[in-house]
């Protein structure tokens, strides 16, 4: 028996009870070895300290200031006493604090490991966001943290924990879940209605199908935490904190707390079972940056774990994800089936988290680059081989942590440099003649502006895709004489075009404010002609002057409006795949051809902006939360005015430049005077019947049908209109009306939505000045200066339309958004190398349409990691929707690949030894599903099939 006031212990000896009580223990002295028990609640005490990998401040910054302290303290509390056990989860920091420790600290840190003391989830280098990011991204960040924690510490992840991110995307569950080899993922934000549904039902806790083209085959036990990532209420453990309420079990001094602590505990405890199935729940034991004195959290613990158990209501011990999930497989329970994914996410009625899908649309646009030119950098180190002193290994932690780093623009010139001399590159000193221009986009390039009198520019132009590519490239230049000249030193066809006003505006402000660079004001002028470049490798070209002046300068023509009120007249551009017509009248986008299809549809753009709400009730628009003030966007220009228009009409290209208002023409600086805070928008209203849906790329990879105001698993309260129909986009989206589709494709990640029917829309950029409360303590509104000139900053970016028949559209979608994510990397020299075309393929290889090659990197060590992807979805395309077989043996030109062997998608473990675990489903749903998955790769043939949506990886050892 219990007897009330003390914490009691019985053991019976020859017939007699005997009743021990305990009322004060010396420390180390507490019973914390129990084990998960039937018939009792099981309190899974997981502890661990989220730390973000950047945020509000750097990593470096958070590692000094708290992750240092965390580590240390953690690894001697897990030494102090062996039941205890702590979940680590972001490497990034793991590594800074593993590389400053001493060789007997390892060895004790190495033995906490492999005691299970110690245990690693998820295991990226960071937990990373799963709205504005790209798989591609994902899987390299997480893959650098597994690779590390293999290489290190031997240490293999085996659950996600994706605690903190803002809603949760299907890409993340299937891929970079299951596909991964992880046995069950945890989170914590899902939208506050559904959570509540989810208490009521006991469905917190599901299978989640993810991938509607993997099926049953990427299913993964899937864990929504109660209420969030924090401990229940009153047992954050930290003593910083306000609520710190630690155990006093010492009767001799104030404040003894023992039965009220575990009576807490049991009512927490009786509180959460009651929305869990299955008698196991998981207590989260710690929160942002905590355990910076583990001391306090273990001891606590410890006593909380001693005493419930002393108590006997409940069963607590500590845990990790391992031991939970072994729980729920063992309870034989039938669990709900989860498809689509967790977007949007709103914490309240009128607080979506929609906004920061667009927020900081510049560095949005930087990482995307960023990313692009890291696959490019990985492919030309393999082509000559890792050098000791530059890596992609910095720019991967710069992308993984989101923090400027330019030191690895060395790798793609020295690699070029190389590549074009014809050299040994493995002997060979790195050439660094080259030069790259990351500025093109505030239309700056020292290099082709530099006058060109005796010697002339040679262009490389790297295409990192394994197809050949033809593509317009356009260079800044100072001079109109010029010639272009292919590999085989013919000329071909170019044409100049001059800098519009806007563009020097932006340039010569842009190009003070980043690089500290007085711009002249001399003639300036985009060169644009059109490359063929091989699948992995380059062409060269010549850019030289010429006397005739052979390349074509456009003349612009200023669209003359017809007042007269005679019938708008459309004003045509474009070449022969596509026709864009505009209104002479109003200068609108009117309707787009596209004439290969014939396909005509009337399409009006608008650029418009919702006003921010202030906030007066307390929650204004910020970084985060996207709160229209009201739904209706305003447009940028009084309906009198036209946007002034002008077309610059070529032998390469027609380009059309409207000036839509004095402050969006690239857009930005945004006012934000007057109406107060703006969230800039395109809209394009078109005659397709789409309805209510849109399809929205989750990740970049699937395509996902989204309906306006529904939500498939719950019935939707509609209390944002505009916010809450936003979802992420970072590959594109498109409406359809089962015939042809309007698609739009993004060069960076932003919000997007169908508001009407027939109606796309994304938002491109913020300039806010309230704060929305949700941490980050100050308002959007990201400025620039020039010395003491400051404005709101401006934003170039690039989106792509296209109306088409709904299987080339498909076919557009998924080819051409492979070339916006990886764009012709260009960089320039005066000498023409011994080598001006290259590629790291065999002759005539190239992937079949349907599959791109994801990465090729070498190792340290000097194998090779590969990855393959299908590109299309289960019956997304008649032809490329089936499977596709790609030959390794032929693929690489001059290399022979030894030995090739089939990893899990992070590259950490084979794929044959990954573990996949059955579950039962709710009844009414079926759990048979017929899933066209590439047969097993046999080492020998050396043949990869690939299934649609499937990704695969090996390891060459040429
Ligand atoms: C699990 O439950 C199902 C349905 O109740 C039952 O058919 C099955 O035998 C159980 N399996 C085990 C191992 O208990
Ligand atoms: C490249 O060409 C230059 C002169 O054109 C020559 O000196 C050099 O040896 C060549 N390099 C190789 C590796 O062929
Ligand atoms: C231009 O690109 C640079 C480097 O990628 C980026 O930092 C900057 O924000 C971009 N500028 C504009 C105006 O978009
Ligand atoms: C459009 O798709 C059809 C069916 O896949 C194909 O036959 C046709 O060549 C495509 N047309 C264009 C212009 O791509
Ligand atoms: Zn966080």
């Amino acid at each position: 028996m219990v007897s009330h006031g003390a914490a009691t212990a019985a053991t019976r000896t020859a017939g007699l009870l005997v009743l021990v009580v305990i009322r004060s223990v010396v420390a180390g002295k507490y019973n914390t070895g129990a084990e998960p028990v039937t018939g009792k609640l099981n309190v899974h005490f997981v502890a661990h300290s989220h730390d973000d990998v950047g945020w509000l401040k750097t990593v470096d910054q958070y590692y000094e200031a708290s992750v240092r302290d965390i580590l240390t303290t953690v690894t001697t509390e897990l030494e102090a006493n062996s039941d205890r056990i702590y979940n680590q989860v972001e490497t990034a920091f793991f590594a800074r604090w593993w590389r400053e420790q001493s060789e007997d600290k390892k060895a004790r840190v190495k033995k906490l490991i492999a005691d299970g003391q110690l245990d690693f989830i998820n295991g990226g280098w960071c937990m990373h966001d799963e709205a504005a990011t790209h798989y591609l991204d994902m899987i390299d960040q997480t893959t650098f943290g597994h690779l590390y924690l293999k290489r290190e510490l031997g240490v293999i992840p085996k659950h996600g924990w994706q605690i903190d991110p803002f809603g949760h995307s299907a890409v993340q569950a299937y891929l970079l879940g299951a596909e991964l080899g992880f046995e069950s993922m945890y989170a914590a934000r899902i939208d506050y209605q559904e959570k509540k549904v989810r208490h009521a039902d006991k469905t917190l806790e599901m299978i989640w199908r993810a991938s509607d083209t993997l099926g049953s085959t990427a299913d993964i036990f899937y864990g929504v935490f109660p209420v969030h990532y924090s401990p229940p209420d009153t047992f954050d453990l930290e003593p910083r904190d306000q609520d710190y309420f630690p155990v006093q079990d010492d009767e001799s001094i104030e404040g003894y707390n023992v039965d009220e602590r575990v009576d807490e505990l049991v009512q927490a405890a009786t509180t959460q079972a009651a929305l869990t199935r299955t008698e196991h729940i998981m207590w989260t034991m710690g929160n942002d940056f905590t355990y910076q004195n583990a001391v306090t959290w273990f001891e606590n613990m410890d006593k909380l774990i001693h005493y419930a158990n002393l108590d006997g209501r409940v069963n607590v011990f500590y845990s990790n994800p391992s031991k939970y999930l072994e729980a729920k497989m063992a309870a034989n329970q039938s669990w709900p089936m989860k498809t689509g994914d967790f977007f949007p996410y709103a914490d309240s009625a009128l607080t979506f988290w929609t906004g920061y899908f667009t927020s900081r649309a510049a560095l949005k646009g930087y990482v995307r680059k960023l990313s692009g030119f890291l696959q490019a950098a990985k492919q030309l180190e393999f082509c000559v081989g890792r050098s000791a002193t530059h890596s992609t290994d910095l720019l991967q932690d710069a992308m993984a942590t989101v923090q400027h780093h330019d030191g690895a623009e060395a790798v793609v010139n020295s690699a070029l440099g190389c590549l074009s001399s014809g050299a040994d590159c493995k002997s060979n000193s790195r050439d660094a003649t080259i030069k790259q221009c990351p500025f093109l986009n505030i239309t700056y390039c020292a290099a082709s502006e530099a006058p060109l009198h005796a010697q002339k520019l040679v262009v490389v132009a790297y295409n990192p895709l394994a197809w050949a590519r033809t593509e317009y490239v356009r260079l800044v230049v100072t001079h109109t004489r010029l010639a272009v000249l292919d590999s085989s030193g013919k000329e071909i066809v170019s044409q100049i075009i001059p800098v519009t006003v806007v563009e020097r505006k932006v340039r010569s402000f842009y190009v003070e404010a980043e690089l500290g660079i007085k711009t002249s004001d001399r003639d300036l002028y985009w060169l644009v002609f059109e490359a063929s470049v091989p699948p992995l490798g380059y062409t060269s070209y010549v850019v030289q002057p010429s006397e005739e002046g052979a390349a074509e300068i456009s003349k612009p023509e200023i669209l003359e409006l017809e007042k007269s009120g005679l019938k708008p007249k459309a004003v045509k551009a474009g070449g022969e795949n596509m026709n864009l017509l505009f209104s002479s009248e109003s200068g609108r986008l009117l309707e787009m051809v596209h004439l290969k299809t014939k396909t005509s549809t009337f399409v009006r753009q608008s650029n418009m902006y919702y006003v921010a709400d202030a906030g007066e009730d307390g929650q204004a628009s910020g970084a985060y939360i996207f709160r229209p003030a009201d739904d209706t966007p305003r447009p940028m220009t009084k309906s009198a005015e036209v946007p002034r228009t002008t077309f610059f009409r070529g032998a390469v290209v027609d380009e059309v430049h409207q000036i839509i208002s004095p402050w969006f023409s690239q857009v930005g600086p945004v006012p934000v005077d007057g109406e107060g805070g703006k969230e800039v928008i395109a809209r394009f209203d078109t005659s397709i019947k789409s309805e209510r849906n849109v399809f929205t790329d989750s990740n970049g990879r699937d395509f996902i049908k989204r309906v306006r105001n529904h939500r498939d698993d719950w019935n939707l309260e509609v209390t944002q209109p505009v916010a809450g129909n936003y979802y992420p986009i970072n590959l594109g989206l498109y409406i359809t009306d089962g015939a042809k589709d309007f698609s739009l494709l993004v060069d960076r990640a932003v919000g997007g939505a169908s508001i009407k029917d027939g109606s796309l829309e994304i938002m491109l950029h913020r300039s806010l000045v309230n704060d929305d409360g949700r941490g980050v303590g100050e308002a959007l509104n990201e400025r620039v200066c020039v010395g003491q000139t400051c404005e709101g900053l401006t934003v170039k970016g690039k989106y792509y339309i296209s109306v088409m028949l709904k299987e080339n559209a498909s076919e557009w979608r998924r080819s051409f958004g492979q070339r916006v994510y990886s764009p012709l990397q260009l960089a320039f020299t005066e000498q023409l190398g011994n080598r001006s075309t290259f590629s790291a393929l065999t002759g005539n290889f190239s992937l079949p349409a349907n599959v791109a090659l994801l990465t090729l990197q070498e190792l340290e060590g000097g194998d090779v990691l590969l990855r393959l992807g299908h590109l299309y979805q289960a019956g997304e395309h008649a032809k490329h929707s089936k499977a596709a077989s790609v030959d390794l043996k032929n693929m690489f030109k001059d290399r022979k690949i030894v030995t090739a062997t089939e990893l899990n998608l992070s590259g950490n473990q084979l794929k044959s030894v990954l573990k996949k675990n059955s579950w039962r489903v709710q009844d009414g749903i079926s759990t048979s599903s017929m899933v066209a998955r590439g047969s097993t790769f046999d080492a020998n043939t050396m043949i990869v099939e690939l299934g649609p949506m499937e990704i695969r990886t090996f390891q060459l050892a040429f």
